[in-house]
C-alpha cells in the first residue's frame, strides 16, 4: 500500500495510525453527539473509534484499495500529532467515489472543510484519475452544502428516506463535481488565488 499524505495551506491529510493519539482525536470528532448529529451513525465511545481505526487500516491493505478513511492534521501543530477530523473517499462504481469529511467542533468556521474538499478533489481527480465525486448531505446540515456549493458541485437531487436511523427515515440531499468541471473550479481558485491581473491603467 502506498500510504496517502496529501498537504493543504493549513491541513494535512494522512492515514490513520493505530495510536492512543489517533484514537483520542477521532473519538474528539465521532465522540460528540452534535458533530454527529448528521453523520449516518450514532456517536461512538473511544472502545469504538479504536476498533474503527483497525478496520481504516485493514481496508488500507486491500488490493485494489476502494475506501480511504484518512486523518486531518493541523499542519502548524507539527508532524504526527492526533487528528482534528476526518475525511473519506469510497470509491464505488467505475472512476467514481464519494466523498465525506468530520471535525472537531471547536475547529468548525475556519474553512477547513472546504480545505479537506479541495485536497480530496485533487486526490479523487488528479491521482485517482476518477471522472465524478458524490456527497450526500442531510438537508439541514446547510454547512456542508455549503462547503460544497463552493466547491463546485452541483445538487442533483433529493433522495427521500435515504437512511433510517434514531427511530426515523431522514432525506438527503445529493451533489456532485465531474472531472472537467474540477478543472474550471481548480483554475478559477488559482486566479482567484494571484489577484486581478494588470489593469488598463497598469503601465
Ligand atoms: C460540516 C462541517 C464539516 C463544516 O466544516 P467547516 O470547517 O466549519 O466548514 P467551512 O468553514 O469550510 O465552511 C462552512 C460554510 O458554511 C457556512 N455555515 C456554517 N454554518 C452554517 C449554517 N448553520 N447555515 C448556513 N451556513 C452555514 C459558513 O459560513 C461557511 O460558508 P462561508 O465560507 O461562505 O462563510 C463541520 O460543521 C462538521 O464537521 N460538522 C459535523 C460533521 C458533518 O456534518 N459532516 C458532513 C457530513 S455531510
Amino acid at each position: 500500500m502506498v500510504p496517502v499524505q496529501l498537504t493543504g495551506p493549513r491541513l494535512a491529510i494522512r492515514e490513520f495510525h493505530h495510536t492512543p493519539g489517533d484514537v483520542d482525536g477521532l473519538h474528539s470528532v465521532f465522540g460528540d453527539p452534535e458533530t454527529a448529529r448528521y453523520l449516518p451513525f450514532e456517536a461512538r465511545d473511544r472502545e469504538t473509534c479504536a476498533d474503527q481505526i483497525e478496520l481504516y487500516l485493514e481496508e488500507a491493505q486491500k488490493d485494489p484499495r476502494t475506501v480511504y478513511r484518512l486523518a486531518v492534521t493541523l499542519r502548524e501543530d507539527g508532524d504526527d500529532v492526533p487528528p482534528i477530523g476526518n475525511a473519506v473517499l469510497g470509491i464505488e462504481g467505475r472512476r467514481a467515489a464519494f466523498i465525506g469529511y468530520a471535525l472537531r467542533r471547536d475547529t468548525w468556521g475556519r474553512g477547513y472543510a472546504s480545505e479537506i474538499t479541495r485536497l480530496l478533489c485533487g486526490f479523487g481527480f488528479e491521482t485517482l484519475r476518477l471522472h465524478r465525486l458524490a456527497a450526500r448531505v442531510d438537508p439541514a446540515n446547510t454547512a456542508s452544502s455549503r462547503v460544497l456549493t463552493k466547491a463546485g458541485f452541483q445538487l442533483e437531487g433529493r433522495i427521500r428516506h435515504d437512511l433510517y436511523l434514531r427511530d426515523t427515515w431522514h432525506d438527503a440531499l445529493q451533489y456532485s463535481l465531474l472531472e472537467d468541471e474540477w478543472e474550471q473550479v481548480k483554475h478559477q481558485a488559482v486566479e482567484q488565488a494571484s489577484g486581478p491581473g494588470p489593469g488598463p491603467d497598469a503601465d
